[in-house]
């Protein structure tokens, strides 16, 4: 495996009237290759702000990071980026709203026409093209933002909570629809979750932080078969993952056991 993302000591505060705050404490990980790693923490401990420096929206207080052997110094191209709101256009259909990530890198017409039929074909919208996302339920409106991301074939998809507005079982299938988009891409994949079953379902490896000034306090390897089904959260490899990940927020006082 080749690493993709390297980051060493890297640390990020927040200046304000009242001072300096520290959110990440110095951060050492690696990401390979194609891998999908999963990151868990407690609200507040700087998930989304490790997202965003490795978006190359937001600079390092200190340490460095580096994507494909390059300092991530600004705005990274080769990235996709999904939020937790889908964020498409009112006035667009899917298809133009896809079409968008296109227009904005000056990518040739033709081909990112038939890339954006082959996602959305492979993200199960076929037939909603030219449906608006008034049109659309909210694991549709997500799929359609999924396939923007990936319009531009990125190397790196970064995703931050992108099911948390979802019901249990719109989620569950989400899950399912990423694990195959993911397996058949090969994409390097960093997701944000609040839910250690999510977290376990798709990754390769999850990331656990602590609280704020958040660090990288445990990391576990994810050695489930794959392609997974949703009946995998029920074996004794799962359950015994998920109480080990657990255990970790039942101890900072995050979750009440
Ligand atoms: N621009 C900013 N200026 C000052 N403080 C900030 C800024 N952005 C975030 N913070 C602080 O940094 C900390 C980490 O924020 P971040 O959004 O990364 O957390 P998170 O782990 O993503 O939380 P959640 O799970 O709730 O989304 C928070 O305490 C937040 O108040
Ligand atoms: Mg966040």
């Amino acid at each position: 495996m080749t690493v993709l993302i390297e980051s060493r000591q890297l640390a990020k505060s927040y200046r304000s009237a009242s001072g300096v705050a520290e959110v990440l404490a110095p951060l050492d990980f690696t990401i390979d290759d194609g891998e999908f790693v999963a990151l868990v923490g407690p609200s507040g401990c700087g998930k989304s702000t490790l997202l965003k420096m490795l978006a190359g929206l937001l600079p390092p207080s200190a340490g460095t990071l580096t994507i494909a052997g390059t300092p991530v110094v600004g705005p990274q191209k080769n990235i996709g980026v999904v939020f937790q709101s889908p964020l498409l256009l009112p006035s667009r259909n899917v298809l133009d709203n896809i079409l968008l990530q296109a227009e904005m890198r000056g990518m040739a017409d033709g081909a990112a026409r038939a890339h954006a039929k082959a996602l959305i074909d492979t993200a199960g919208l076929s037939g909603f093209e030219k449906h608006f996302p008034w049109q659309l339920s909210g694991g549709m409106q997500q799929r359609a933002a999924i396939c923007r991301a990936l319009l531009h074939d990125p190397r790196l998809l970064l995703m931050d909570e992108p099911f948390g507005a979802l019901d249990a079982m719109t989620r569950e299938k989400m899950n399912l629809e990423l694990q195959r988009i993911w397996s058949g891409t090969q994409k390097t994949v960093v997701l944000i979750t609040h839910s250690i079953a999510e977290a376990l379902f798709l990754a390769d490896r999850v990331m656990v932080m602590s609280a704020r000034p958040g660090t990288i306090c445990a990391t576990y390897v994810v050695d489930l078969p794959r392609p997974r089904t949703l009946d995998v959260m029920a074996t004794p490899a799962f359950s015994a993952l998920a109480k080990s990940v657990r255990a970790h927020f039942y101890a900072e006082g995050t979750l009440d056991s």
